[in-house]
């Protein structure tokens, strides 16, 4: 049934990232999900070729998790986690364990990625603490990286609009981005800009090892249009981390639960970082959730170091919520039973070809993908950074799946259960929207 929502309706909400006046002239309004599909307010079906946002790996309405979303409300609706705990959070943890790299055997919960992203920097600095070091406490980013919205967050990413309207960020560097001309167009990992890891030895040079507590990035950054590492880009950055000293973070918000085709970037690049900061795919995006692997060790020192009293004075109220952990641990489920991970894997060559097949279209000046990630880059229109993408991304939407636009990139990130038709559709719909734009 079409739903219209009136100017007045929709202007007590202030929506995030979005521009707001023009939204609300025009809204896009969605009203259900299922499967593949949402359905607009004018009752429309639309594949959804985003995922929601990066999250719904396993398409919408699970029934498996929904029903234990469910079960549980009736069953635990909350339970606080300081100084008390309860049975699903602990279940929850060591189901995770089972799936994350090998040595980081410890879950701290949070509610958001921007969360994970604070909550493991934090524990950089505070590990270097007990450890001794108080000095190493410099953050390192990399230009274009996102980290989510909170100050630590921002500071240590590289987006200019994130970061520009805030103030004073936290003692931080950055590392040059790995997106180059001479690399356009590579399919999967693209072979130039190894060397630019070596950037590091630069800022250790110039800060100095005993000042720098973590390196923190996006094995593949999703925000800022799909970014790949180079071939050994991140083995490097491993090596010089473990040569200084420096705990490496993977952020894998986007990354993590089987968008690459493994259960972590982590797994599919053979990199293990000593943190690894998730959210999104982890309840399937039905309940807010996020998740910090930690290494035991780190783990082990703080609890070594609080000698039986708290250890780290951090948490949410909602840290391993029981309905989160519901939603969380079926969710697991469901991708285990559908096998999804290695189906994300077995479809990446064929999604590459089909986004591939967009070169030569209108204005495309890139194309990058990996696992079921894909981004086309457009030529930005003369003094108008975005206005050429957004208006693709709005035709794709008119004439029926949604995708992503960020910059001048349109992004594409199905849920892991799209079928070949499904993407030969979107393909299509945006290689259709990219010609009628001007
Ligand atoms: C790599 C990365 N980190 C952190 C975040 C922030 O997550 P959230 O929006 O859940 O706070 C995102 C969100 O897209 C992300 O892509």
């Amino acid at each position: 049934m079409a739903v219209n929502l009136s100017r007045e309706e929709m202007e007590s909400f202030w929506m995030p990232f979005t521009a707001n006046t023009t939204f609300k002239a025009d809204p896009r309004l969605l009203t259900h999900a299922d499967g593949m599909h949402y359905t607009t307010h004018d009752d429309r079906q639309i594949l959804d070729g985003t995922a929601g946002l990066w999250c719904c790996n396993a398409g919408h309405n699970r029934s498996k998790i929904t029903e234990a979303v469910t079960k549980q409300l009736s069953t635990l609706d909350f339970a606080p986690t300081f100084q008390m705990g309860h049975p699903i959070g602990f279940e929850l943890a060591n189901r995770l364990t089972e799936i994350s790299p090998k040595g980081l055997d410890s879950v701290f919960f949070t509610n958001s990625g921007s969360e994970s992203v604070e909550t493991a920097l934090k524990i950089a600095r505070a590990y270097w603490r007990i450890k001794g070091k108080p000095g190493k406490a410099k953050l390192v980013g990399r230009i274009k990286g996102y980290h989510g919205v909170n100050f630590g967050g921002i500071s240590v990413g590289g987006l200019v609009m994130n970061r520009k309207h805030f103030g004073q960020t936290l003692d931080v560097d950055h590392l040059p981005h790995t997106l180059l001309e001479k690399n356009r167009f590579s399919k999967g990992l693209p072979d130039y800009g190894t060397e630019l890891a070596d950037n590091l030895e630069d800022l250790v040079g110039l800060h100095d090892a005993e000042n720098i507590a973590a390196v923190i990035v996006e094995p593949i950054s999703g925000s800022a249009g799909v970014i790949l590492p180079p071939k050994g880009y991140l083995k490097r950055l491993r090596e010089l981390c473990d040569k200084h000293d420096i705990l490496l973070i993977f952020d894998e918000v986007i990354t993590g639960y089987g968008r690459v085709g493994a259960a972590f970037a982590a797994d599919e690049f053979d990199v293990t970082p000593d943190l690894i900061t998730t959210a999104k795919g982890l309840t399937n995006g039905v309940i807010p959730m996020g998740a910090v692997f930690v290494r035991k060790d780190i783990n082990e020192a703080f609890l070594a170091a609080g000698n039986g009293a708290i250890e780290l004075f951090h948490g949410y109220t909602y840290s391993a919520h029981p309905v989160a952990c519901a939603a969380a641990i079926a969710t697991l489920d469901v991708y285990k039973e559908d096998d999804l991970f290695a189906r994300a894997k077995s479809l990446h060559h064929y999604f590459e070809d089909a986004v591939h097949s967009l070169k030569g279209h209108k204005n495309v000046i890139d194309i990058r993908n990996y696992g079921l990630v894909g981004a086309v880059e457009l030529q930005p229109r003369e003094g108008k950074p975005g206005a050429r993408a957004y208006e693709v991304f709005k035709k794709v939407y008119e004439t029926g799946a949604l995708v992503r636009q960020t910059g001048d990139i349109i992004a594409i990130s199905p849920p892991l259960i799209i079928e070949k038709e499904q993407i030969d559709r979107i393909i299509n719909l945006l290689g259709d929207a990219i010609n009628a734009v001007d």
